[in-house]
Order: C-alpha cells, then structure tokens, then sequence
C-alpha cells in the first residue's frame, strides 16, 4: 500500500492511495487542485477506483467533477447523510463499518458525526487513520457549521476515535498541526480535545 499526502489549497490535504501491485487507486478529498493528485496516479499507471470524501465541504470534494472527467468509471464515495449534501450522487455509499478494497488494499469506513453530521474516517490497511475534519493533530474539528455537533463530536472522539489502536498514523483533512502527521498515540496524549473527560471539560476548549 502506498499513501501520498498532498498539500492543496491554502491548508488541505489530499490523499492518493494506491496498489503498485493491481494498479489501482482511491483519492480522498480532492477539494483544490486535482492535477497533483492525478499526476500521481498516471506516473504510477494506475487506474481510479475511487473518489472518497470525508465529508460535503467544498474544500474537500469540489475536484471530484474534475477527477470524474478524467476517469468516468471512477466511483464516488460517501455517507449517507453527507452524500445528501454533495452536488454529486455517491456511487457507493458507506456507513459504519463498510469496507472497500483497492487491489489488495483493505479500506474500512467508520461514521464519525461532529463536524458534520455524516462524516467519516478511513482505516487503511489498518495502519492509517484517515480523519477529514473530524481530527487535526493538536485539535478537532469546528462542531458549530451546519449539521455540526459538539455532543456529536464528544461521542465521535470519546467513542470512536479514543478506542482505536495507538500505532494508527493519524492523516487529517487540514495541516493544521505542528506536523502534517501523527500516531494516534501520541494524540491520545496531546491533543486537548482527546484529552477532555467529560462534555463540560470539553465545552470548554478554547
Ligand atoms: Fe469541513
């Protein structure tokens, strides 16, 4: 399995995970600046599968038109409840627990509402942790846009994000942290917002 982290717009980050073996790729939030990505996947020679957005935000999926015009059998990829918000139909629609796999890569989807009320998180190969706007390194993501909830993203992180496995690297959907990446282990120590105990201790990170 390979993975690239691009940096796109003025803070995004998009993903490009690819088979070297099948030849097979999924993109995850191409929000700006499509090429990047789509350079990856013909200097490797390898076909889109898939198009995985995190959530509806714009500056998380807006290029998957463009992606879609380059490879038409590509499949786009969402929750159910965030699906309902993209200016695209999802082909595929995933919800906690589904699994997809590119070639011989093992993709599993967990539903983590907060941010928005139908985002999710990504398990690839099940040693990264693909986070969109649910987990920053340092910090969460905001709960007061639209669809967004600070007891939904308590529960997020508290339930789903906090029992998973310490040796997950964390890749978030912003470069918002000291570094573009973490283990989730190290978050599980540092980051505030993994750290409060209770919704009031929570409520009150600034
Ligand atoms: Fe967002």
């Amino acid at each position: 399995m390979v993975l690239e982290q691009i940096r796109v717009g003025s803070d995004n980050f998009c993903y490009v995970i690819y088979c070297p073996v099948h030849k097979k790729a999924a993109i995850v939030d191409p929000g700006f600046d499509a090429t990047k990505a789509l350079q990856v996947l013909t200097s490797q020679n390898v076909q889109l599968e898939y198009v995985i957005l995190t959530h509806y935000h714009s500056d998380h999926s807006s290029e998957t038109k463009h992606l879609k015009k380059n490879y038409p059998l590509a499949q786009i990829v969402a929750s159910k409840e965030d699906g309902k918000r993209l200016p695209i139909r999802p082909d595929v629609v995933v919800s906690d627990g589904s699994k997809l796999k590119v070639g011989t890569i093992v993709l599993s989807f967990l539903l983590t509402p907060g941010h928005t009320s139908g985002g999710i998180c990504i398990i690839v190969d099940g040693n990264a942790l693909l986070t969109g706007d649910t987990l920053f390194i340092g910090d969460c993501g905001r709960t007061d846009l639209p669809g967004g909830s600070l007891e939904e993203m308590f529960q997020t992180l508290q339930e789903k994000i906090l029992s998973l496995p310490e040796d997950l690297i964390v890749y978030p959907g912003h470069d918002y942290g000291a570094k573009p990446f973490d283990s989730l282990g190290n978050q599980k120590r540092t980051n505030k917002t993994l750290r409060a105990r209770t919704l009031k201790e929570f409520s009150l990170i600034p």
